[in-house]
């Protein structure tokens, strides 16, 4: 499948996106763990979080489906999970993969983790080491990389773990094994991450201390099942965040989208490079802070990203990429290494398809130097990464000729219906098979 992107008019436009992708895993992990019924909306129907509901289904939980965007799941509560019969496939989520070897390492049952190629070849030393520090046993293949063994009817016990890097899923995975273990197990991150698994938590009826960087929560505390509404992804709202930006003139608001202040990181990095967006209407969905924004074509000038706000903009590189390339002068990003083990290399992948549509692009280990230019028009490779091929079709609207960028069936893990959202608000696309 391959998207081919024409020069584009971004019309004004009211558009919502699909689900928050981190959100759902949890809500169905949690969900499945708690006692009682956890009633889910605003869920993400995407293949990452498709696939932590067949896990979880497969290890015994009953949950309904009464339409693509709501689940209805009845908890089992802490030790309700059952031995699946086969491995759990975990697609192309690197999310599902670390925070199930957490949960299912404090089971009584041993279980399989499998993922797709780019999956297979992730790090999960990160989530193996403090695992095996609180009693699991987990095997991966001899480089750290998936399928992943973790045996149960091990007793856990708690520990207090500085993460080497900022990761909300060595975070998350932790603090689920930490359900299960004896005592109270704490976390200290190097920087802030995503904190949906602690809110969550909180909701159901847990208590997590949080106390400047350091997370703690004592092991064995039961959960209730709640209701949760899943803010629309504000990973996805950054594409159109990006059409919006980059037309001539248009004027976009984008509704009840998550702005959790752990995720935030692109609105600031936007905002500093010029981009006007506002946001309106302030307000929280259970635990979560929801916004509208408001997005307004602008003149982007480069600059030097702010490497503190890296953790708190993880996900949107890409976008920022093809951003800084439609900026006047040169913009450095700093402290972007992480970028490199995500479902592809993304310095890598962007400094490739930037430069074959006639961007200068300098790379180092952990950072990239983008120069502002004009796209040309070509075709590039997302590598497999739906991220990747999403952020280079949004620079097709701006290039002086067609874009077609290769391999984008990856779209569907977290953006299904990308295609028509985009052209909903004027871009060009079309999508054919290659
Ligand atoms: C996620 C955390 C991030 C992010 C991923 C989703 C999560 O990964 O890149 O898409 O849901 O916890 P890291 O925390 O490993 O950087």
């Amino acid at each position: 499948m391959q998207f081919i992107v024409t020069p584009s008019q971004v019309k004004d436009a009211r558009v919502t996106v699909p689900g928050d992708k981190s959100v759902s895993h949890r809500s169905l992990m949690l969900g499945s763990i708690a006692e009682g019924r956890t009633e889910v909306s605003g869920f993400l129907a995407g293949e990452d979080c498709l696939a932590t509901l067949s896990a979880m289904r497969a290890l015994g939980v009953s949950i309904e489906q009464p339409s693509a965007t709501e689940m209805s799941i009845d908890g089992v509560g802490l030790h309700g999970l059952r031995v699946a019969s086969g491995e759990l496939d975990l697609g192309n989520s690197g999310t599902a993969m670390r925070l199930m070897a957490g949960l299912l390492a404090g089971q009584d049952f041993s279980s399989t983790l499998t993922g797709d190629e780019s999956l297979s070849s992730r790090p999960m030393g990160r989530i193996i080491k403090p695992l095996t520090m609180m009693g699991a046993a987990i095997e991966s293949d001899c480089d750290g990389t998936p399928p992943l063994q973790v045996a149960g009817g091990l007793r856990l016990k708690a520990i207090q773990y500085e993460m080497p890097i900022a990761s909300a899923q060595v975070k998350s995975s932790i603090l689920l094994a930490g359900m299960y273990a004896d005592g109270t197990t704490s976390v200290i991150e190097p920087a802030v991450t995503r904190d949906h698994t602690e809110r969550m938590l909180g909701s159901m009826g847990a208590t997590v201390g949080v106390d400047g960087n350091r997370i703690s929560l004592v092991g064995g505390q039961a959960l209730q099942g709640c209701q949760v509404e899943v803010p629309a992804d504000l990973s996805s709202a950054a594409f159109i965040m990006l059409a919006a930006i980059l037309a001539e003139n248009a004027d976009v608001l984008i509704t009840n989208v998550g702005v959790n202040p752990t995720r935030t990181g692109v609105i600031d990095i936007l905002q500093a490079m010029g981009a006007d967006i506002r946001l309106e209407n302030p307000r929280l969905l259970g635990e979560e802070p929801v916004a509208d924004i408001c997005v307004r074509s602008s003149r982007l000038h480069g600059g030097a990203v702010d490497p503190e706000l890296v953790s708190l903009a993880i996900d949107e590189f890409p976008v920022l990429f093809v951003a800084a390339a439609a900026a006047s002068g040169k913009t450095v990003f700093s402290g972007i290494g992480e970028l490199r083990v995500k479902e592809s290399d993304r310095i890598a992948a962007m400094a490739d398809g930037m430069r074959r549509l006639g961007i200068s692009v300098d790379e180092s280990p952990d950072g990239a130097v983008v120069h502002g230019g004009r796209f040309s028009g070509g075709t590039v490779d997302s590598f497999g990464d739906h991220r990747i091929a999403m952020s280079l079709a949004l620079a097709g609207t701006i290039a002086a000729g067609e874009v077609v960028v290769e391999d984008v069936a990856a779209v569907e893990t977290s953006f299904p219906g990308f295609t028509a959202c985009v052209a909903s608000i004027g871009v060009d696309i079309l999508v054919s098979e290659a």
